[in-house]
């Protein structure tokens, strides 16, 4: 090189000095270059921040685990501070026997370690009349793909022994919303677990400490969390939030139910709006892709618009309805892009373009947007949530 780089050629303070003790950070933080990697919400999207979102910064990360301090939040009643030591999971109805848990008592009996997604049904809602917010942070972040442990629900469900005519079960929260939501009895017994960590540390606050349900595959409303009681019963309870909420508004002015599955979906998180394109020449183009009826099984990537699709590399593990991580590294000379993602999960199930979609659900519905997203990169880099007619 002509001109000789200083960051090499000149000692830095980093390099000179001591740095901090260790003593300095008993609960590590990240990097403060890293500060604008956070949670975001939309201020207009919600009257008040205790029943709101706010969205995982999916741009900013890289292979398939969420870190727990970036996973998003929904809640409907705020964070409830719940002092583990008076914790108490009661499960009445139509068992045998009645029964009252504390935390001990959970963290006695066979554990179970998963990496599932838990995405909201509303992520991608805003997007159902055309393209809207600009990152995917807010088009997809309503996901987050963390490693559970805890115990299967139907360790405790045999404690207190379901009667045969328990079909349904009613999960409650201990928040002042007080959430609840009808789960068949066939899932429960299923692979539903009662987790209390989430990657290796307690479940924070926000994602239901002490306690929390995991319904693999199934929208994130009903993963309740700060989880105090269990019914069960012989038929849904009509709940709120299965109800008035989280229906799905067809064409016609009727509204599907209890749609629970999360289907096949993906991502570009690399490049999007909040991270633009920077350089020509080789380049990494990443994203995600998930789906609520077992593994992805091919993801496909096109840069221009849906003429020409290519598969792309799924590196990092493929799990059971988990995330899996997809890249194409490839070059760019500044020409327009209009890159688009499709999963293809183990059931052949194709993810569907956002015109194939809106035929069968019509633009009413708020949930399950599951439709490929287009991003188009524009010869300076920047990038724009847009669709192709
Ligand atoms: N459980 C309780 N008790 N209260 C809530 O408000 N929100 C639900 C679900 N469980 C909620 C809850 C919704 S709508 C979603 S999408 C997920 O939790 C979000 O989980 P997270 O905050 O860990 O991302």
């Amino acid at each position: 090189a002509a001109k000789p780089d200083p960051m090499i050629t000149e000692l830095q303070d980093w390099n000179r000095f001591l740095g901090d003790g260790v003593d300095k950070k008993p609960y590590g933080v990240p990097s403060k270059f890293e500060k604008d990697v956070i949670r975001r919400d939309v201020s207009w999207l919600t009257a008040s921040p205790e029943s709101s979102v706010n969205f995982t910064p999916l741009h900013a990360l890289d292979g398939i685990i969420t870190p727990s301090g970036l996973c998003f939040e929904r809640h409907h009643g705020g964070v409830a501070e719940i002092d583990p030591a008076q914790h108490r999971l009661m499960i009445n109805g139509l068992v045998d026997t009645p029964m009252v848990f504390t935390m001990d008592d959970i963290r006695r009996m066979p554990r179970v370690n998963k990496v599932y997604f838990l995405e909201c049904a509303a992520n991608s809602g805003m997007e159902w009349r055309g393209a809207q917010l600009n990152g995917c942070q807010f088009t997809h972040g309503m996901i987050h793909n963390v490693m559970y442990t805890g115990v299967t629900l139907k360790t405790l469900l045999d404690q207190a022994g379901l009667k045969p005519n328990a079909k349904w079960l009613m999960l409650e929260g201990a928040d002042s919303a007080g959430m609840n939501r009808s789960l068949p009895v066939s899932k429960a017994l299923d692979d539903v677990l009662i987790a209390f960590a989430m990657n290796g540390e307690a479940l924070r606050p926000e994602n239901g400490y002490p306690l929390r349900a995991v319904i693999p595959g199934w929208q994130g409303n009903l993963w309740v969390k700060w989880l105090r009681r269990i019914e069960a019963g012989d038929m849904p309870w009509q709940a709120r939030e299965e109800t008035s909420k989280y229906t799905d508004l067809m064409p016609d002015g009727r509204a599907r139910k209890y749609t629970f599955v999360m289907d096949a979906k993906s991502v570009i998180t690399n490049p999007s709006p909040q991270a633009p394109l920077k350089f020509k020449g080789r380049n990494v183009l990443s994203g995600v892709a998930w789906s609520g009826r077992g593994t992805v099984k091919r993801v496909d990537v096109t840069m221009d618009g849906g003429r020409n699709w290519r598969e792309a590399r799924i590196d990092g593990p493929v799990l059971d309805k988990s995330m899996v991580r997809f890249y194409v590294d490839f070059d760019w000379n500044g020409e327009e892009l209009m890159l688009q993602s499709r999963a293809i999960d183990e059931t052949g199930y194709v993810q569907p373009s956002k015109a194939e979609l809106r035929k069968v659900r019509g633009v009413n519905s708020i949930y399950h947007n599951n439709g490929i997203q287009t991003w188009l990169v524009h010869p300076d880099g920047v990038t724009e949530n847009v669709e192709i007619a």
